[in-house]
């Protein structure tokens, strides 16, 4: 996504400095006679007292070309000719003031001088810093504004809410608040909010509207459809304002409409009428990260004046030649990656003389079929290249890697094959991110002698997963600026050591290959590390000792699927950035370290299927964060209790199954887990992390699985989707005893709980049928007893259900969810009786039948056979969908989150 963005980003900078044109461009006085007139005194004082509220800071502006206007202005001298200011040829009064880019550092007076400057037209204080103080609501006092300019490139300039005298304002043509923030993988906040009933004035007021652009202003609500009754607006940019709702498809009818950008609201709803081909001025449209939907229509392909169309993660659906494209003659940016489309490409009749100047071509899961379409090769301004995961065939055209201008090259997750050179890569000059790997059938061929070739060496990002490789590429060595290295799903035996000098590396992924030997403890030089995985390899040895502390960056550590011994690193620095730590399937031993509690960012910990041996670590509940926990399969034992009150905040998934525990369930620990309770206030701001959180993880979807198993039948969450709705508890095989705590019943958000193959007794708490949420329910091999609960029957979302092998008597309950479920969810309760049994109730009396048991007990396990992927995937009513879904389906993955919310 960060690909997608930095276009985004880079055309909002043009903007911005194009909206400098436009503030030189307005003519605010069309006079013809010259009386020239000195400055009002008091206008004049004004003005340098607003002046001298503020200190000169060049850290204050963003724009390069920067400079303080304000240095020059002297009071001796006739305000009118101030850099910046500007006064009207026949009253005298000031009238505009220009201090865009002025290197403003301050905060903003809430009783500012500014504000007697009431005959102002054209205010632009755009590009300064104003630490973080209030818009001062005596702008409304400015009347006469026509234009008024506060946007920043800042991240310290006006917070707070949009005083709602803005909306006095009934003279503008043109408002700007955005921010133009570019920092991509920095947490960015929204720092201005706007009222909706600020907005609304505000269309009802100032009518004549041209531009209002509001990026990055928290708005929260639909789009008022007043808003279409402005019809001389040109531009209309309402990126990342929370906006929801229908997206009110006048706007499209807006004759005079040249950029529209509504990108990453997410829940935006809407199509794109067929009319959209009248608005002939359009330029720039874009809506990515929304949800739009239906077709584009073909009319869209009429524009000829559309440079940018940026239509990525929607829900657009339907054929699409992708040679339309070619008519769109100003064409310079277009991205329809991950939506639901399906491209083609004719590839014929293309008149290539007048191919349109694209530099960003973004078609990322597109179905696109066929060969990669030959016209590409005259493309040549072309400096984006993301064809990955559509269905190319063939060789990798060698066109492309005469288009000297690519710094992005993604081909991975195509059908593609044959033989990549790297001498082939030598035109590629500029080339920062270039990925073949995935899916694809390459070999990539190094040659013998590197150091004759001329490798683009400043690439950053380099995919080359899935790439036949059996030695690290030694032109590796010689990337200078490599920050991100995907490798996995090689033959790779052995790291050379050189990689650990490359300190500059933020990923390193070296998955599934066949590395041998000890971890070199030099693994701790590369101290901007913020993602390690090397799982599924064969690495020995101890963990190197360092890992836990060596980088303050690393967010992700994974070393799953190995065969490393000893313990689990002792030392976690305060303030490091752990996120994820995955250290199962390896043979480590020990405690879990206590010094983990230093990680206050933690949201994963797995360490299931090792040796450990240590009682139930409820000394975790201090993480604030931290949302699954998985020890399965180790030798943890003893009571699953707190020893004073404890309260696991955030914890959404525990699996504790196959291990040592024993003793009585507490109540106690079980109304700990606050979060597997909805409330009724359910907090939205909860909701916005997730959402935020998604975001700026969209690249982890792939890579991140985690998995829970039900006696050899594996649950598979792959990506986040885990994090934000699954709910589980599995305590699966231990030998915890005593009744199920009735409280149980209040984790109303469970999806899951697995208590089998436990010493369970008493009965089943009629409080589970509470559980409205619940899709599985596993509770066999216990010793419970007494009837099934009636209220079980409520529980419509069940999916899979398991009493078998207790002491449970009386007839299964015949209505509701639990009679879709057949003999192998009941049998082994020699008491029990049902028409799913070989054993029927017969007027409620209970019989018991000769046949019993026998040959079921051979039969026995059917569900356990069947594959829960399968269950789940077909299940198409519930939340389930996509739950065990592989790296192919993130993309719906993430659409199935984006619709939950
Ligand atoms: C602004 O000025 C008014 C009176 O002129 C005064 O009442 C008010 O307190 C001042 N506000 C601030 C924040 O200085
Ligand atoms: C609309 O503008 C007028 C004149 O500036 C002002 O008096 C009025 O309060 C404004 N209305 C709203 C709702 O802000
Ligand atoms: C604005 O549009 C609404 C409907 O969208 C309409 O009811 C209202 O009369 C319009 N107002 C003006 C001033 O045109
Ligand atoms: C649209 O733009 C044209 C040309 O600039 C102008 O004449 C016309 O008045 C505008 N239409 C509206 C509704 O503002
Ligand atoms: C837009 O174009 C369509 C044809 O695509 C036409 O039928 C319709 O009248 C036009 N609408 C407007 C508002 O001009
Ligand atoms: C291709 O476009 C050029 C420029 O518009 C035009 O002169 C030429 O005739 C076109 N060729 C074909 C085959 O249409
Ligand atoms: C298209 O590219 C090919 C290969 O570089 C070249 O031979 C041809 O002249 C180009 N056509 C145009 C119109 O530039
Ligand atoms: C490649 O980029 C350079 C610099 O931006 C530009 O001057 C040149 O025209 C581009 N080449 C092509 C073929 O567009």
């Amino acid at each position: 996504m960060g690909f997608l963005c930095s276009l985004a980003f880079s055309i909002q900078f043009l903007l911005l400095f194009s909206s400098f044109l436009f503030t030189n461009c307005l003519t605010l006085n069309d006079s013809t006679t010259t009386h020239h007139h000195e400055c009002y005194q008091h206008e004049s004082n004004a003005l340098f007292s607003f002046k001298q509220s503020f200190i000169i800071s060049k850290y204050a502006s963003y724009n390069p070309f920067s400079y303080p206007k304000t240095l020059s202005w002297n009071p001796s001298t006739d305000c009118c000719l101030w850099d910046g200011i500007e006064c009207d040829e026949l009253t005298g009064h000031v009238i505009s003031i220009d201090l865009s880019s002025s290197q403003l550092y301050g905060s903003m007076d809430p009783n500012s001088t500014l504000f007697s400057l009431v005959h102002l037209q054209s205010l632009d204080l755009s590009d300064n810093d104003f630490n973080h103080s209030q818009i001062p609501a005596k702008i409304g006092e400015l009347s006469q504004l026509r234009y008024l300019n506060l946007s920043h490139g800042n991240e310290n300039t006006f917070s707070g809410e949009v005083p709602p005298q803005i909306s006095q304002l009934s003279n503008l043509l043109s408002l700007d608040l955005r921010s133009y923030i570019e920092q991509l993988d920095f947490p960015f906040i929204n720092r201005l909010h706007l009222k909706e009933s600020t907005l609304r004035s505000l269309i009802q007021n100032s009518t004549r509207l041209e531009h209002l652009r509001l990026n990055f202003v928290t708005i929260s609500s639909s789009l008022p459809h007043t808003l279409t009754n402005l019809t001389s607006l040109q531009m209309l940019s309402f990126r990342r304002c929370e906006l929801y709702g229908e997206f009110p498809v006048r706007i499209f009818h807006l004759p005079n409409i040249t950029v529209l950008n509504f990108g990453e609201n997410q829940n935006l709803q809407g199509t794109l009428p067929a009319s959209i081909g009248n608005l002939t001025n359009l330029a720039v449209l874009y809506l990515e990260d929304n949800s739009f939907h239906g077709e584009i229509p073909q009319s869209l392909f009429r524009l000829k004046n559309l440079e940018i169309l940026s239509l990525s993660y929607n829900f657009f659906e339907g054929e699409l030649a992708l040679d339309m494209i070619l008519k769109l003659k100003m064409l310079n940016g277009l991205d329809l990656s991950f939506n639901k489309l399906s491209l083609f490409s004719q590839n014929t009749d293309v008149n290539v003389t007048t191919l349109p100047p694209i530099q960003w071509l973004g078609l990322s899961e597109c179905n696109l079929i066929g060969e990669v379409p030959t016209w590409m090769m005259n493309l040549t301004s072309l400096y984006h290249l993301d064809l990955s995961k559509n269905k190319l065939q063939g060789e990798i055209p060698y066109f492309l890697f005469t288009l000297e201008n690519l710094t992005v090259l993604y081909l991975g997750g195509n059908m593609l094959e044959g033989q990549i050179e790297l001498d082939l890569l030598a035109k590629l000059k500029k080339l920062t991110v270039l990925g073949f790997g995935g899916g694809n059938k390459l070999f990539f061929l190094e040659g013998k002698n590197t150091s004759n070739v001329t490798i683009p060496s400043q690439i950053q990002y380099l995919e080359l997963s899935s790439c036949n490789l059996v030695h690290f590429p030694n032109f590796i060595q010689h990337l200078q600026e490599l920050t991100d290295l995907f490798i996995s799903n090689n033959s790779i035996k052995t790291i050379p050591s050189w990689i650990w000098n490359k300190t500059t590396l933020q990923r390193l992924e070296i998955f599934n290959n066949l590395l041998m030997g000890e971890i070199s403890p030099l693994i701790c030089n590369l101290q901007s590390l913020v993602h390690l995985d090397l799982s599924s390899n064969n690495l020995v040895g101890m963990i190197p000792s360092c890992l836990g502390s060596f980088s303050q960056s690393l967010r992700f550590l994974r070393l799953a699927g190995n065969k490393l011994i000893g313990s689990i690193p002792q030392t976690y620095s305060k303030r490091n950035a752990l996120q994820f730590i995955d250290f199962s399937s390896n043979k480590l031993y020990g405690q879990l370290p206590r010094s983990l509690v230093n990680c206050r960012k933690l949201e994963l910990l797995d360490v299931s299927h090792n040796h450990l041996n240590d009682s139930f670590p409820f000394w975790l509940q201090s993480l604030p964060k931290l949302k699954v926990i998985s020890l399965r399969n180790n030798k943890f034992y003893g009571a699953i209790k707190c020893p004073s009150n404890c309260t696991f905040l955030k914890l959404h998934i525990i699996d504790l199954s196959q291990n040592d525990f024993s003793g009585n369930l507490s109540s106690e620990i079980i109304k700990n887990f606050k979060s597997m309770t909805l409330s009724n206030t359910s907090d939205p701001a909860h909701f916005k992390d997730d959402i935020y959180y998604l975001q700026h993880s969209l690249i982890d979807i792939d890579l991140f699985s985690f998995s829970m198993s039900n006696k050899g039948v594996v649950l598979n969450y792959h990506g986040v989707q885990y994090f934000d709705y699954m709910v589980a508890i599995d305590l699966s095989c231990n030998k915890i005893y005593g009744e199920i705590p009735d409280i149980m019943g209040s984790l109303n958000r469970l999806l899951v709980l697995n208590l089998s193959n436990n010493m369970f007794t008493g009965s089943i708490p009629s409080s589970l049928g509470k559980l409205s949420n619940l899709e599985v329910l596993d509770l066999s091999l216990n010793s419970l007893s007494g009837n099934i609960p009636q209220q079980l029957t409520g529980l419509t979302f069940l999916d899979f259900f398991n009493v078998s092998f207790n002491n449970l008597s009386g007839p299964i309950p015949e209505n509701g969810q639990l009679s879709t479920f057949d003999d192998n969810s009941f049998k082994g309760n020699n008491d029990l009786c049902g028409i799913q049994l070989v054993k029927k109730c017969k007027d409620h009396s209970m019989l018991p039948l000769s046949t019993s048991d026998g040959n079921q007990d051979s039969e026995s396990g059917p569900f356990f056979k069947s594959n829960w992927m399968v269950i789940l995937i077909g299940y198409g009513g519930g939340l389930l969908v996509g739950l065990a879904l592989g790296n192919a389906f993130a993309g719906d993955v993430f659409r199935l989150l984006k619709r939950i919310f």
